[in-house]
């Protein structure tokens, strides 16, 4: 039987899936739904000054008939009265005293810092969470991003709220930044007990051709929004494992960005999150997708051996390199299953067009076709492109060569095995 129970910074909950600070996070009705559904905890939609939204607010980037595949939005915080929201977190965390509930929070001078805090915390919140991330709207009146993006503003505002709180602070990172890694280091110097990171990316996520204007619409106008869902997890994975790998930076991290499954949730597990944050996929499905992630994640774990997550936190940072540290000897080729293969050519267009003209037809006339091993540079474009799972496979070669890095070359310590395909 493994244990899901997450420590976050000291931010204890029964699993690691969380509520986004976002729209499924708005209210005492929906975070107590949430939290039957089987979510561990909830990040409060961001407390501040109350605003009023546009309309419309958001916007979706389909791909072929993948509809939402990423996602964007123009909203701002908290348009509720904040006495609302404090009564609400009372109540939700006084029915649910083992789940957490973490408040988003952002304001602007110290004493609003003050005030909002000690409200938060008799409010019943387990944690704090700094919004220094949102890139729209509010960034213009110099919170969100502006304070993100700016790590001596981020260090001293992060001080204030650690010298007010008595429970857990996390800071909600930006990645509108070249380099993560600074201002992960400037919330640790400013005390932070965490990080949480994506906030969304600054984007225009389309433009309607009919009426000259981007989306989404708001009259005749638009603005860029914060790009979240399924297409930022690269992005988030990346800042997550620079973070982790760092060895200037020793906070825990709450990871959040593209999270549509239990896999998604491992993936930033395995580069150093100790809990997981969700929005977008909750906005397109429902709070009953924590019912697979629950289960899903039990099961790897059980697979693995890991009984507890923290047995598995941060497993795959060692395995995250420079490039230059990467072995240039290790081979490997496409071997195409001729079972398998349904003879749609769709590898052979790739190769020849997009990689090393290396998958030609069979001379026997089968649809199957066939990869010269010798020229292939085992770049993987044909198996991406394979249409049938586990058809086309990369084979390792025993090339002869012990293992060298670029680096290791450079210091005439490794010698490089022949290139192929640079005719
Ligand atoms: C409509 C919408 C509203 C959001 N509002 C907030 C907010 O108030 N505070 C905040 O810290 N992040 C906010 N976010 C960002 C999310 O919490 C999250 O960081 C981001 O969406 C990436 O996660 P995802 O890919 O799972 O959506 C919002 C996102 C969306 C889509
Ligand atoms: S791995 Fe790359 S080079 Fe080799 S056959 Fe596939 S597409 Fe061609
Ligand atoms: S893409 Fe896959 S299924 Fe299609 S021809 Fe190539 S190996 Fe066969």
């Amino acid at each position: 039987m493994v244990d899901l129970t997450s420590n976050c910074a000291g931010i204890i909950s029964p699993n690691p899936f969380w509520l986004a600070s976002a729209p499924p996070a708005n209210s005492g009705g929906q975070v107590q739904r949430a939290f039957d559904a089987g979510w561990g905890g909830a990040v409060w939609k961001t407390l501040g000054t109350p605003i009023q939204n546009v309309s419309s607010r958001f916007g979706g980037l389909n791909v072929g008939d993948r509809r939402a595949v990423g996602f964007n939005n123009i909203e701002l915080i908290t348009d509720r009265p904040l006495e609302t929201n404090f009564a609400e977190i009372y109540d939700t965390k006084k029915k649910y005293p083992k789940h957490a509930i973490i408040v988003s929070l952002m304001v602007e001078t110290k004493e609003e810092w003050k005030d909002i805090i000690k409200r938060s915390i008799d409010a019943g919140a387990d944690g704090l969470e700094l919004n220094f991330g949102c890139p729209h709207g509010m960034c213009e009146r110099g919170m969100g991003s502006a304070v993100g993006q700016e790590p001596s503003v981020n260090s001293e505002i992060t001080s204030w709220a650690k010298e007010y709180s008595t429970v857990p602070v996390l800071v909600k990172l930006t990645p509108n930044v070249s380099d993560i890694v600074p201002h992960g280091i400037a919330a640790q110097r400013g005390g932070a007990d965490g990080v949480s990171l994506i906030n969304t990316i600054k984007s225009i996520i389309g433009v309607d051709i009919d009426r000259f204007v981007p989306v989404p619409r708001v009259g005749g106008q638009s603005t860029n929004g914060g790009y979240c869902g399924a297409a930022v997890r690269p992005i988030a994975l990346h800042m997550v494992g620079q973070l982790a790998r760092s060895p200037h930076f020793d906070l825990p991290i709450s990871g959040i960005g593209g999270v549509t499954n239990w896999r998604d949730a491992v993936e930033f597990i395995l580069l150093g999150s100790t809990s997981v944050q969700v929005c977008t996929e909750v906005m397109l499905k429902g709070y009953r997708i924590v019912e697979d992630m629950i289960e899903g994640l039990s099961e790897y774990m059980t697979t693995h051996g890991f009984e507890t997550i923290d047995d598995f936190v941060g497993k795959a940072v060692q395995g995250y390199s420079e490039w230059g540290d990467l072995d240039l000897n290790y081979e490997t080729v496409a071997k195409i299953d001729a079972d398998a293969c349904i003879g749609c050519q769709l590898c052979m267009v790739a190769c020849h067009d997009g990689a090393h003209q290396c998958i030609h037809p069979d001379p026997n006339g089968t649809r199957v076709p066939i990869v010269d091993e010798d020229e292939c540079v085992g770049c993987n474009l044909c198996k991406i492109v394979c249409p049938v799972p586990d058809c086309i496979t990369m084979a390792e070669v025993d090339n002869g060569f012990s293992p060298g890095t670029w680096n290791q070359h450079v210091a005439g310590q490794a010698k490089l095995r022949p290139k192929k395909g640079a005719h």
